[in-house]
């Protein structure tokens, strides 16, 4: 059984050089870290509400990971183009563009530990200009009851980061009774959200397995209801014209 590490304040372990070589050994050493209470959970729900009323009433569509690309939402539905296969809507944030809740300051401090524990200078990526390979992305993602997944896979480690940090935004028992998201390990699979609360931010090392499992699978929820369970992951990506790390790999899922 890998461990659980809980810090209840982001601000102390900043100052404190022996809390971050301690958090990040337990990354590295495949333990989940979760942070509490980074982000209000009035915030939280502000954000739900707006995104749900983008969803319900705008097209989705898609925008490759480019300079100067618009914010944009978008469904994927097992798309089969899709690196690791899913069905989510996911409403995605670049920092060149001003938004009405001002994330890239608000998410300033998860961005900051997620860059001090890959040990990088804290504010990498947040103000990318097109000379550069990566850039910060907030994907909020929505996986309705009855319909949202995604299947077990594992993310590239590199040079950018050794953790994908995300935002908790729904509850496990209120907002979704089975599912979300995962890490797998030899012998157990542990449910994210079994431990957590709605604005906590939570970090693993991307390289371990890990994916969503159905919501709520006996649901008859449609996409446009907006039931189901939200998440935020405070991503850094590269452009797509650049070719700096490999891809995600889907992996083949054992029953446990
Ligand atoms: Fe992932």
């Amino acid at each position: 059984m890998k461990k659980i590490i809980t810090v209840e304040n982001i601000d102390q372990v900043f100052s404190d050089q022996s809390s971050l070589d301690s958090l990040k050994s337990s990354i590295l050493n495949d333990d989940i870290v979760i942070v509490r209470d980074v982000i209000s959970q009035k915030l939280i729900q502000e954000i739900k509400g707006y995104l749900t009323q983008v969803g319900k009433s705008s097209f989705p569509n898609y925008e490759r990971i480019k300079f100067g690309a618009k914010d944009f939402h978008r469904i994927n539905n097992n798309d089969p183009r899709a690196y690791v296969k899913g069905a989510f809507h996911q409403f995605v944030f670049y920092p060149w563009n001003q938004n009405y809740f001002d994330l890239f300051n608000q998410f300033s401090k998860a961005y900051q530990l997620k860059n001090i524990l890959s040990g990088i200078e804290p504010d990498a990526f947040m103000f990318p200009t097109k000379e550069d390979d990566f850039t910060a992305r907030i994907a909020f993602q929505f996986y309705p009851k009855g319909i949202g997944y995604l299947n077990n896979h594992a993310d590239p480690v590199d040079q950018h980061q050794i953790a994908v940090p995300i935002l908790v935004m729904s509850e496990k028992g209120i907002d979704f009774n089975e599912g979300g998201a995962y890490v797998k390990y030899e012998d157990e699979k542990v449910f994210i959200e079994d431990h957590t609360e709605i604005g906590d931010v939570v970090f693993f090392k991307a390289s371990l397995e890990h994916g969503v499992d159905k919501v709520d699978v006996q649901s008859d929820a449609a996409w446009l209801d907006f039931k189901g369970r939200w998440m935020g992951l405070l991503a850094v990506n590269q452009f797509f014209n650049t070719n700096v790390i490999s891809e995600s790999v889907e992996l083949k899922q054992k029953k446990i």
